[in-house]
């Protein structure tokens, strides 16, 4: 077949430019160095939390070798990580090569080039840690698995009685003091949700009252401590977090309330570990994991970045989603949302996926190289010894110009039709193609379509309630912080 050369292609917002046949490319030694020891990766650190800044930091290197597949270091370096090189993958050609687990090893690789203390998550290797290859990676994603299908039928109701009382309080907040805080109200509400969803039981009627949310970003702050900023002055910032450790005795009973709650709440789940071969400890951690660091700590970042994204887009998208949504909700019977109708929300739909491209939650992924191999960028082909730690930077894959059209921007629309439908193999904030699916072999997110769904429920539900709204943004430890600052009820 002929390929039309890149660099000719003009790419549209639906349209994405062809890729060369990659054997055509030429082979291309890895550009970049990692300076001198200590000195390199301290300085390099300096620059990518604080004199330049995460994207400036790999643009720039990027630039200089002008290759999107270079050797450079990634924080935090010595004393938590002892070695700190990478080869940094910033293109989407070569990007995927980290989902292909033949040439790639993921075991303690899910924070990057250190690992954080297993006495955080009662002395388990959670399943996040474990590469396909390893005996309990599959009993135990297939016990997620059965979670989310055995608790598949409690997920719309409960995400619309939490998300009912989150808007109202939202409401009460803008009415008492001008704006109300998005993250702190859909922490919340996603905590909530996420207990009497998947558990079954409502967390302020037990032991752990509302102290959830405070406690897992607590465990999560001494988990990515060292790849985190929290806006302290800078010096002492690095030497706090980036430096060295934050003790886990700080956080153990904190996480030991976590761990009981979840002893005493999974108990069919827990049942069904044991018929699947995991032990019932090993169950409950991994648990806690899944529902407190993946669900709710990826909710913390995905539900206020699509507020974000759909709040500064115009007044024109939000009256052509309120209008989706309602109109599907009307001829579905009693204004309910079902899967089915979801289903039948293109605009919304796509959107949601714009979000995840445009700001992927999970923006870093690591894996190491299994074997020799050859990963190739748009111009090049690069050879990677055994061994070496691959790091792909995901915002410059899924905003990668070469593969979409108008990429730095937020076309709510981008992935309607089929045009559009053939864009979401290149969406992959689960760590895998969006038009792939979790598997017991592969590493991709255990909870992809739960995450979707979600999504999803938290725009219709929007739509439903409102005809517009406006927002103010800052930014918070691991994403977005937005304001309501109006909530316009729906006029038809
Ligand atoms: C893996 C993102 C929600 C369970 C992953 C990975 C990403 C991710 C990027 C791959 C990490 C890597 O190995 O490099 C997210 C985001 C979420 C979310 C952004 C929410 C917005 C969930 C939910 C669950 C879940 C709701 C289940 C309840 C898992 C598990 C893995 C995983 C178990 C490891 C899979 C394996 O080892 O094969 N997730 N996730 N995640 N996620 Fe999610």
């Amino acid at each position: 077949k002929f390929a039309v050369p890149a660099a000719i292609a003009k790419p549209t917002a639906s349209n994405p430019s062809p890729p060369p046949p990659t054997t055509l490319l030429p082979l291309r030694k890895i550009p970049g160095d990692y300076g001198p020891p200590l000195l390199g990766p301290l300085r390099d650190r300096f620059a990518y939390f604080y004199t330049e800044g995460r994207d400036a930091y790999l643009r720039s290197r990027s630039n200089r070798h002008r290759s999107t597949v270079l050797r450079l270091n990634v924080p935090p370096g010595p004393p938590i990580a002892a070695d700190p090189r990478v080869i940094a993958l910033l293109d989407a050609a070569s990007f995927p090569v980290l989902f292909d687990t033949d040439l790639v090893e993921k075991k303690d690789l899910f924070t990057g080039t250190f690992m954080p203390s297993v006495s955080l998550t009662g002395g388990y290797r959670t399943l996040s840690y474990l590469d396909p290859s390893e005996p309990n990676h599959a009993p135990l994603k297939k016990l997620l698995f059965h979670l989310l299908s055995s608790r598949h039928q409690h997920v719309i109701p409960e995400f619309r009685r939490t998300s009912a009382v989150m808007f109202d309080t939202l409401e009460a907040g803008i009415s008492a003091k001008g704006s109300a805080d998005f993250g702190a109200a859909s922490d919340k509400a996603a905590f909530d949700f996420l207990c009497r969803s998947l558990l079954g039981t409502d967390p302020a009627d037990t032991e752990l009252g509302p102290d959830g949310p405070k406690i897992i970003m607590k465990w999560i702050l001494f988990q990515l401590g060292p790849i985190m900023t929290l806006g302290l002055p800078n010096l002492v910032e690095d030497l706090l977090l980036h430096s060295v450790r934050l003790p886990p005795a700080l956080v153990r009973k904190d996480y030991d309330r976590l761990a009981g709650f979840f002893r005493r709440s999974a108990g069919p789940v827990l049942d069904e570990a044991g018929r699947i071969g995991v032990s019932r400890e090993e169950a409950v951690h991994n648990l806690v994991f899944s529902v407190c660091f993946n669900a709710f700590g990826g909710m913390n970042i995905l539900l206020p970045s699509l507020v974000k994204w759909v709040g500064r887009a115009s007044a024109r998208l939000h009256g052509r989603l309120a209008e989706e949504v309602r109109s599907v909700a009307r001829s579905a019977g009693g204004g309910g949302l079902s899967m089915r109708s979801l289903e039948s929300m293109p605009l919304v739909k796509s959107a949601v996926y714009e979000c995840l491209r445009v700001e992927p939650p999970v923006p870093l992924q690591f894996g190491r190289a299994k074997r020799d191999f050859e990963v190739s960028s748009h111009d090049a082909r690069y050879e990677v010894r055994a061994g070496e730690l691959l790091f792909g930077y995901q915002p410059f894959a899924t905003k990668d110009a070469r593969v979409f059209g108008r990429a730095e921007e937020f076309v709510a629309d981008r992935f309607v039709g089929e045009e559009g439908g053939r864009l979401l193999r290149h969406v992959v904030w689960s760590n895998g193609p969006e038009t792939q699916a979790a598997t017991l072999s592969n590493k991709q997110c255990a909870g992809k379509d739960f995450v979707v769904l979600v999504a999803r429920m938290l725009l219709a539900e929007l739509f439903l309630r409102y005809d517009s709204f406006d927002i103010e943004v800052g930014t918070s430890a691991l994403g977005s912080s937005v304001k309501l600052t109006s909530l316009k009820r729906a006029s038809f």
